[in-house]
């Protein structure tokens, strides 16, 4: 079940979570590098380059589009999504690396932007670890997201969460990754104009720092230019990305699933550069990513819990430092709706269709019955229509078979001779029309027992 290609340059071992746990007590939220930032301490963080400046200077060939965008897969089986984890060596190095790559398949229903915290964790400057964001958004797998102030806890760039904008950037410059409500994934940089759109607005939008792959190139040296603030500082940029450290990213593959990267490590000792990121990001065809990240570290939940790594390992192994309480997460659910997906049949409430009576399905796009839909034999129930006695189909339109009468046809004519019945009321008179309307005309029961004797002649009448 490994479906990602593997790349030629990386010796890749992919396994599942399950097995690798069980067995290995050596892998876990990596480290607290609270000294990786791409911004000197003591000056004010965050992408201070207006968009116009990067669309006039990206090469021509991209003419004025500053951002590339992609329709996300839609495909709504299970599971929702699917997470390994990965052993690979990086090429010309002796360094071994592991981490996790989870592939969502249907990114606009089941990825979400979360808070630190919960809802209004920007506006308190509220920093978490990522566990306690996850297990409160009920995250299957989640991991570190935006950049924040790591010494205010201000969340950083455009924010957009399950369609609520947190913060607007104002049109300041780092590389940003968004879904819009029609599905359309977004990489890229982005003007305010861009943001604010309304026709298909973004329901999930968050900020990184540094474009890694645009259209499956490596977009690194143009994101330096794009968004490293002055010349003075490209030199703490470019160490930020040419360490080695942990790191996450978000990107996408042909199919438009979305690819959640994750790669354990520690400033200068293990994990990956942004260069390493990108060729591995490639290797596994993807097409367009941007890095992540939370101030320096890197966090992987899955199943909403960090419960399944070893408890212990923050106290026990002296090279690691416990989870640190970090800013927004990339979070990925069971599947919630947006307000279209109810068909407009139904209400998204809480991230699930209530569907209007008479409609049925998790997008309420399956007509059980509308009250006309079941005619003048039956009545339209939540289960479709429930038919009077002697009818029955999907609309009750069809009279009872010859030999059946009653609810669902589901009786026997006792009728001799195997003649056929009323199919409401199973009286063997049934054929004999004269005779039923007049005792329906003097308010009469019809017989309930066949009449003793019965000619085969009347029965064929
Ligand atoms: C998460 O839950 C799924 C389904 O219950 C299970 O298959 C998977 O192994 C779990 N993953 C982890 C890391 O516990
Ligand atoms: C971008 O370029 C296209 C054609 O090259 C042009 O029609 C459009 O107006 C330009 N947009 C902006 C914002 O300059
Ligand atoms: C899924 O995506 C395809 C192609 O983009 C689109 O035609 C289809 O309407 C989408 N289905 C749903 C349920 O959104
Ligand atoms: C990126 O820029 C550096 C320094 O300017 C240069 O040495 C390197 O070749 C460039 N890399 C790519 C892939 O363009
Ligand atoms: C009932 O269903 C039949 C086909 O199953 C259809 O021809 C007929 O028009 C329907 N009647 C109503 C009232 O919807
Ligand atoms: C008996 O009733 C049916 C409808 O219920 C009607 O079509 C038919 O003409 C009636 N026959 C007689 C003899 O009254």
């Amino acid at each position: 079940m490994a479906t990602l290609s593997v790349n030629g340059h990386f010796a890749l071992l992919l396994i599942w979570i399950g097995i690798w746990l069980s067995e290995c007590n050596d892998i876990g939220p990596s480290l607290d590098d609270d000294l990786l930032s791409p911004y000197p301490y003591g000056h004010s963080h965050g992408p201070s380059h207006s968009h116009r400046h990067v669309r006039d200077c990206q090469s021509v060939v991209h003419g004025n589009v500053t951002h590339q965008t992609w329709p996300a897969s839609n495909h709504t089986g299970v599971p929702v999504a699917e997470s390994k984890v990965f052993i690979s060596d990086v090429p010309g190095t002796t360094r071994w690396v592991t981490g996790h790559i989870t592939v969502v398949h249907d990114p606009l229903r089941t990825v979400s932007v979360l808070e630190p915290g919960g809802p209004g964790g920007c506006g308190m400057n509220q920093r978490e670890v990522v566990e306690e964001t996850a297990r409160a958004g009920s995250c299957l797998y989640a991991q570190n997201g935006g950049f924040f102030d790591t010494r205010t806890g201000e969340c950083l760039g455009n924010l957009v969460s399950d369609g609520v904008q947190v913060r607007d950037s104002k049109g300041l410059q780092n590389a940003q990754f968004g879904i819009r409500r029609d599905g359309t994934l977004v990489f890229g940089y982005l003007s305010e104009e861009d943001v604010q759109e309304e026709a298909n607005p973004f329901v999930q939008l968050v900020s990184g720092v540094v474009w890694l792959l645009r259209n499956s190139q490596v977009y690194i040296n143009q994101s330096i230019q794009a968004e490293c603030d002055t010349t003075q500082e490209t030199g703490n940029f470019r160490h930020f990305v040419d360490v080695v450290s942990a790191r996450t990213a978000v990107g996408h593959d042909e199919e438009g699933k979305l690819i959640l990267f994750h790669i354990d490590g520690q400033t200068d000792h293990r994990g990956m550069n942004l260069w390493e990121v990108a060729d591995f990001l490639k290797g596994q065809g993807v097409i367009n990513a941007i890095n992540l990240d939370g101030g320096g570290s890197s966090t992987y939940v899955a199943n909403g819990s960090l419960a399944s790594y070893p408890s212990d390992h923050c106290v026990s192994n002296p090279m690691w430092r416990c989870p640190r309480r970090v800013s927004t997460i990339l979070c990925v659910h069971q599947p919630q709706c947006q307000p279209e997906d109810c068909s407009g049949h139904g209400t998204c409430i809480n991230g699930h269709c209530q569907c209007q009576e008479g409609w049925s399905g998790t997008g309420c796009d399956t007509l059980v019955c509308q009250p006309p839909a079941c005619g003048a034999h039956g009545v339209c129930t939540q289960d479709g229509c429930a038919c009077d006695a002697g009818w029955r189909g999907k609309n009750c339109s069809q009279e009872c078979p010859l030999g059946l009468y009653g609810l669902d046809c589901g009786q026997k004519c006792q009728c001799q001779d195997m003649c056929p019945c009323d199919p409401v009321t199973g009286s063997c008179n049934a054929l004999f029309q004269g005779e039923k309307n007049q005792s329906i005309h003097r308010g009469m029961e019809p017989p309930v027992t066949p009449p003793p004797t019965q000619s085969t002649s009347s029965c064929s009448n």
